[in-house]
Formats: C-alpha cells, sequence, structure tokens
C-alpha cells in the first residue's frame, strides 16, 4: 500500500499504474460499509485509488467540521488489512489537506441543479455543491475507469450520477448496497455519536423502511399512503425526530403520488443531535 498526500505525488503514483483504476471517494474514519466498497474496487480493477479527505465545503455553517470523525491511522490499517500481496495490484491511499483542495484564491464551483433542491439539499444548503465539486476534482486527479459509491446516501449517488452524464466524466459509477448492523442500522461514521438508549432506538429507520416496503411489496402503489406509514411507525419511537419521510422517483427525486417505476424510499431522523439518513429503493 502506498500513501500520497500532494497532487504531485499523486499523479507520479497514478502514472505508473498499468490496467484499470477504481476510485474509493471516502471522509475516512472508515467502517466496514467503506471497506466492501474497496473489497468491490479490488475485485473489478487492477488497482485501487482510495481517497481520505474531510471535505469543508460541503459541511454547512450549522455542521461542525472540527467535530467529524478522524483516525487515520486507523483507516491506514483497515485499509493495508484489505492488500493483496505478491500481486501486481497496488492500493493508493491519497490524503489531500483542505490548503492543497482550496488553495488561496479558490473560486470554481461544480452545481447540479434541480436534483439538489429536496431531501438532503432542502436541509442541508450548499451541501451537494461541495460534494460536486470536491468529487468532480477527485475524478480529475485520479482518472479512474469505476468509482465507487454507497446506496446509503442515495440523493449523493443521484446528484452524482447526473455530473457524470452532464460533465461527461470518461467513468462508470458503482453503487454499492448498504452495509447494515444485525440489527437493520445502516452503517455511518455518525452512529459511534448516539448514546446506547439512542443506538436502540435508531433501528427505527430499518424498521418504518421495511414497513413501507411490505405494504409495496403487498401491492401498495399510493405514495401518500407509504410516506403516512413510515412517518406512523418513526413517530412510535419518543427519541426519533423526524427532519423528512420521502418516497420519490428514483432519479428525479420528485415526491411519488403514485409508485409507477423505481422509486426511493428515503428519510432522516434525529436521534439527540445525531442525525441519520437511511432508505430502501423499491423495484
Ligand atoms: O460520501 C462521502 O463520504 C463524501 O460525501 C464524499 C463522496 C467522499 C465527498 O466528500
Amino acid at each position: 500500500m502506498k500513501t500520497v498526500s500532494s497532487f504531485f505525488d499523486l499523479r507520479a503514483a497514478r502514472l505508473s499504474l498499468d490496467g484499470t483504476v477504481g476510485l474509493v471517494p471516502t471522509m475516512g474514519y472508515l467502517h466496514e460499509g467503506h471497506l466492501s466498497l474497496v473489497a468491490r474496487a479490488k475485485a473489478e480493477n487492477q488497482h485501487v485509488i482510495v481517497s481520505i479527505f474531510v471535505n469543508p465545503t460541503q459541511f454547512g455553517a450549522n455542521e461542525d467540521l472540527s467535530k467529524y470523525p478522524r483516525d487515520l491511522e486507523r483507516d491506514l490499517s483497515l485499509l493495508a488489512s484489505l492488500e493483496s500481496p505478491g500481486t501486481a495490484s497496488q492500493l493508493i491511499v491519497w490524503t489531500p489537506t483542505a490548503e492543497m483542495m482550496y488553495p488561496s484564491g479558490y473560486q470554481t464551483w461544480v452545481e447540479v441543479e434541480a436534483l439538489t433542491k429536496g431531501l438532503e439539499g432542502a436541509m442541508r444548503p450548499g451541501h451537494f455543491r461541495g460534494v460536486t465539486t470536491v468529487v468532480a476534482k477527485l475524478f480529475n486527479a485520479t482518472q479512474p475507469h469505476k468509482a465507487y459509491f454507497g446506496q446509503k446516501d442515495a440523493q449523493q449517488a443521484a446528484v452524482i450520477r447526473r455530473m457524470v452524464a452532464d460533465l461527461n466524466f470518461p467513468l462508470e459509477m458503482v453503487i454499492c448496497p448498504t452495509t447494515r448492523e444485525a440489527d437493520g442500522l445502516a452503517m455511518s461514521s455518525r452512529n459511534k455519536y448516539l448514546s446506547e438508549a439512542e443506538r436502540k432506538a435508531a433501528t427505527v429507520l430499518f424498521r418504518s423502511l421495511n414497513v413501507a416496503k411490505a405494504l409495496y411489496e403487498a401491492g401498495e402503489r399510493d405514495g401518500e399512503m407509504l410516506r403516512r406509514k413510515m412517518k406512523e411507525m418513526l413517530a412510535s419511537e419518543p427519541l426519533a425526530q423526524m427532519q423528512y419521510v420521502s418516497c420519490a422517483d428514483y432519479d428525479t427525486l420528485e415526491e411519488l403520488d403514485t409508485v409507477t417505476g423505481k422509486a426511493l424510499l428515503s428519510m432522516a431522523v434525529y436521534f439527540g443531535k445525531t442525525r441519520l439518513i437511511d432508505n430502501f429503493v423499491l423495484r
């Protein structure tokens, strides 16, 4: 495994790679979900680049960037455990700094329009502009053949998919299933902030999504009914404070009156100060 930080060293490392390259963009504090993306990228490419960068521009004024969990040493040892010794395949970890990414005078932004207005975008103004800008920079710097993202951040995946198509990035996006704890809670770096009681209560996201999915599988196609049933389940958990619940078109993310094609059930819920999101895709 090779760790590089500057654009210059990344470029040299990238130029030395012969064959296909998979990129796994992360903000570090890796968990099994990230590792499953790396494992998939390794299985599908000759080489893998993992970027670790807590991107300041995707944090809102009310979101504490300094409190975002970081543990580079642990991240590097987890990644090293995924290496395949004795093969020509390379694992490169890129750890740029904020000063390298956004040097003084920086003023170029990538913005996807309508898709970023609702759901997470409505709750976190400016968030997706930061995400698309940094991901475009990661793509340009690493020139991957494939890039791996988790389905857990469903709107992020939809927005980046749009950006890749609109800006003709010559790469394939691979969206990997959400990795879950045994009780269904989606893995997230934020779960560590939950108290014991909140951690137990947090399974209500998975339970609510399952209620709506079961109704859908039984033939229910009324979007409002699916949203209502998810809200009712969330309301039954005293520690859960719902921020939004959605049943939307998978690609446009517009709320649906009737589910006819591929759809996304999603929600954001607070447990104390910790905000969790989760979603299911209905096919
Ligand atoms: O999903 C994340 O961890 C981040 O939003 C990403 C894609 C690495 C961009 O900073």
